[in-house]
C-alpha cells in the first residue's frame, strides 16, 4: 500500500469516473502520476473505464451506488486498503433527470439529495482524516450552474446542486486555512451522457433534432457553446495544482472566476 507521503503526488479517489468528466479528470490526475480511485455503479462501465486509461496506471476501480447511506463509508475504506489514504477527493458522480415541478415526485427529490448533497457530505467526513494529514489535500466537488442559478424542469437537480455550493462554502469557511481546500466547480452544459440524453428527449418531443437539440443547449451556456469534459478535467488538475484562494468557480465564463 502507497502512501501520499512517499509515491509521488498520492492517491486521488474520484466518483462517477467510468465516464464523462469523472473519467477525463480520472485521466488527467494518471498523466500527473496520481493513484486513482474510480467509482460508478455499473461494474462493466467501469472496466471500459479501466481500459480507457494507461496500462501501467495504479488505478482501483469500486462499484458502489452512491445513494446508498452506507456506500462513501464502504468506498473509502476499500481505497485505504487497496491504495492507501487520499490526498485528493472529486466528488463527481450524478444525474440530472429533467422534469416539470408538478410532476416531480418526492423520490426524485430524495435521489438527487442523496447523490449531490449526503454522498459528498459523508465522503468528506470519511476521508477528513486522511485529507487533514496529507499534505496540499484537496476535496473538488462537480457542482453546476444550476447550483448557481435557476433552470426550469430541474427543480431536485437546481436545489441539490445549490446544497453542494453551500456545502462547499460552509466547508471553506470553517476549515479556513487547514487542509482539506474545498472547491465547487461550476461548468454550465458539458458534452456528456447526461446532456445527450436530455437531447434526445428533446428530440423525441419531435420539434428539433438531436443535433440542434445539442446545439440548442449548448447555445444556453452563456459561452455560447457546449463545454468539453476535457475542460472541467484542466480546471479540476489546476486547482489540485496550484491551490488557489477561493471555493465556487464558475467555468461558464470566457474566462472561469471564484464567484
Ligand atoms: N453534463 C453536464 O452538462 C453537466 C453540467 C454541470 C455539471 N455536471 C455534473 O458533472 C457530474 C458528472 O456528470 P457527467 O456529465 O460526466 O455525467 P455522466 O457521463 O452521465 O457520468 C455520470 C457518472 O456518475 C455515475 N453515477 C450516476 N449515478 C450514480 C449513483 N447513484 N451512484 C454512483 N455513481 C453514479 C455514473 O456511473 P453509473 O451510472 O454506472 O453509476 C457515471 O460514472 C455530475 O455531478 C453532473 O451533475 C454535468
Amino acid at each position: 500500500m502507497a502512501s501520499s507521503d512517499d509515491s509521488g503526488p498520492g492517491v486521488a479517489l474520484i466518483t462517477g469516473a467510468s465516464r464523462g468528466i469523472g473519467l477525463a479528470i480520472a485521466a488527467d490526475l494518471v498523466a500527473a502520476g496520481f493513484q486513482v480511485a474510480i467509482t460508478a455503479r455499473d461494474a462493466d462501465r467501469l472496466a471500459q473505464a479501466r481500459q480507457a486509461l494507461p496500462p501501467d496506471a495504479v488505478v482501483s476501480s469500486i462499484a458502489a451506488d452512491l445513494t446508498e447511506p452506507d456506500a462513501p463509508q464502504r468506498i473509502l475504506e476499500q481505497v485505504v486498503a487497496t491504495l492507501g489514504p487520499p490526498r485528493v477527493l472529486v466528488n463527481n458522480a450524478g444525474s440530472a433527470p429533467s422534469e416539470r415541478f408538478d410532476k416531480t415526485v418526492l423520490a426524485d427529490l430524495d435521489t438527487a439529495l442523496a447523490l449531490h448533497v449526503r454522498a459528498p457530505f459523508l465522503l468528506l467526513q470519511a476521508a477528513l482524516p486522511s485529507l487533514r494529514a496529507a499534505p496540499r489535500s484537496c476535496a473538488v466537488q462537480i457542482a453546476s450552474t444550476a447550483g448557481l442559478t435557476g433552470f426550469p424542469f430541474t427543480s431536485a437537480y437546481t436545489a441539490a446542486k445549490h446544497g453542494m455550493v453551500g456545502l462547499c462554502r460552509a466547508l471553506a469557511a470553517e476549515f479556513g486555512s487547514k487542509p482539506p481546500r474545498v472547491y465547487a466547480v461550476c461548468p454550465g452544459f458539458v458534452d456528456t451522457e447526461i446532456t445527450r440524453q436530455a437531447a434526445t428527449e428533446i428530440a423525441a418531443r419531435g420539434s428539433k433534432t438531436f443535433d440542434e437539440a445539442m446545439e440548442a443547449l449548448g447555445g444556453m451556456n452563456r459561452i455560447g457553446r457546449m463545454h468539453r469534459p476535457a475542460e472541467i478535467a484542466a480546471a479540476v488538475l489546476h486547482l489540485v495544482r496550484e491551490q488557489p484562494e477561493g471555493c465556487v468557480l464558475d467555468l461558464d465564463r470566457k474566462v472561469p472566476a471564484f464567484v
